[in-house]
């Protein structure tokens, strides 16, 4: 079964950055199922080829059902370009919860920002897996009782062992958790979808294979370079980034998905998470933004907050550490409340994923603590 181990080939020294996928290893033809593996359940889906498109395709459904609703919705301050932008290009006014320092945020908290702007459309989403929405299940009561839509974004728990909430929609993007070259997914609570696309995208997929046997043989070979695989991605990268219809997830990610060991995957991003936590709880240098990782919980990353960003993260560059920035605020994003500020200039990210063990997560756990420059 895949699970992109890597502790049989221990010649591996770079932390982080995009997936690889193993030229060598033999998948087996395995149905792709449904998103339900996620926990999310529905009278409908459909499988896509990016997060995004699935934004775009719920709220199409949306407004398929409802022509004259108000183009107005309600999103969380702090998240993804790729959240906003659906509804920027759908032509909607886009309006913001309150969220506060923890990332936390409550029912009334939304439902009063849906009252203040009037809003018809509700997406809202957790961070790395934790549960940061409070009563989540009465808001999208409420907002149906309403005539109002929810739309929960799954792509940061999606294998988190709680339930999802009762959204009227449920969307993720499954490429943040493997390296499949594409693939989302929309699921809606009643009704059915109608057009779903039957074509993939093949340049898009072809591409991100390039890319991703490239970067193995680099890190397990000693073939190629660096820039070369780098560019490749990036190449990838802007066919996806062009797409502009809807397509159906590739096959080789559909094979992928059908075969990823998910119980592997949950159990070494949970102790990788508890490795840096127990490592980091005292740390100088950062604050894990998480000091408790809940039974059910399978995190996405390790996110903490650090002082000086830019500096702590070209100190783990030089040590092969590659610690994203989990969100760069978007440009298409507005004016955000301080706290909100505060963490799109100071929250930092360790990836702990299954590809990573508890030698890896101890170097990160030693390289920050040993900076002396914060
Ligand atoms: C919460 C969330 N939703 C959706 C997306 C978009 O996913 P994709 O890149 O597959 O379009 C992202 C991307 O980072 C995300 O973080």
């Amino acid at each position: 079964m895949q699970n992109n181990d890597n502790s049989n080939n221990k010649m591996l020294s770079e932390i982080g950055s995009n997936f690889w996928i193993n030229p060598n290893e033999e998948l087996k033809d395995l149905p792709l199922g449904t998103p339900e593996q996620f926990g999310c359940k529905g009278n409908d889906y459909v499988w896509l080829s990016t997060g995004r498109s699935a934004i775009s395709f719920a709220i199409k459904a949306i407004e398929e059902r409802n022509p004259q609703l108000k183009k107005s919705a309600i999103l969380p301050p702090f998240t993804c370009h790729t959240v906003i932008e659906p509804f920027l290009n759908a032509g909607y006014e886009v309006h913001h919860y309150l969220i506060n320092e923890k990332l936390e945020t409550s029912a009334d908290l939304i439902l009063q920002c849906v009252k203040d702007n009037d809003a018809s459309i509700v997406l809202f989403h957790r961070y790395f897996s934790f549960n940061t929405v409070k009563d989540s299940d009465l808001l999208c009561q409420e907002l149906r009782r309403q005539n109002k839509y929810t739309i929960e974004d799954c792509t940061q728990c999606l294998y988190d062992g709680a339930s999802k909430s009762e959204a009227d929609y449920h969307v993720g993007s499954i490429r943040k958790w493997q390296g499949t070259p594409d693939g989302g997914f929309a699921v809606c609570r009643d009704g059915v979808f109608h057009n779903k696309p039957e074509q993939t995208d093949v340049p898009l997929e072809q591409a991100k294979i390039k890319a991703s046997f490239a970067k193995y043989k680099f890190l397990f070979d000693h073939e190629g370079d660096k820039p070369t695989f780098l560019q490749l991605y990036r190449e990838a990268e802007d066919i996806l980034i062009a797409q502009e219809d809807f397509r159906a997830i590739s096959a080789t990610s559909q094979k992928m998905q059908s075969n990823l060991d998910v119980s592997f995957l949950r159990n070494r991003r949970r102790k990788n998470f508890q490795t840096l936590l127990s490592g980091l709880a005292n740390s100088k240098n950062v604050s894990p933004m998480f000091d408790h990782l809940g039974v059910a919980i399978v995190p996405l990353y390790f996110p903490m907050l650090t002082k000086d960003r830019a500096s702590l993260q070209a100190h783990l560059r030089q040590y092969d550490i590659y610690a994203p920035v989990v969100w760069p605020k978007a440009d298409c994003l507005g004016e955000v409340c301080e706290e909100v500020e505060y963490l799109y200039q100071h929250l930092l990210c360790i990836p702990i994923d299954q590809r990573y063990d508890a030698d890896d997560m101890n170097r990160v756990v030693e390289t920050i603590n040993n900076y002396n420059k914060i």
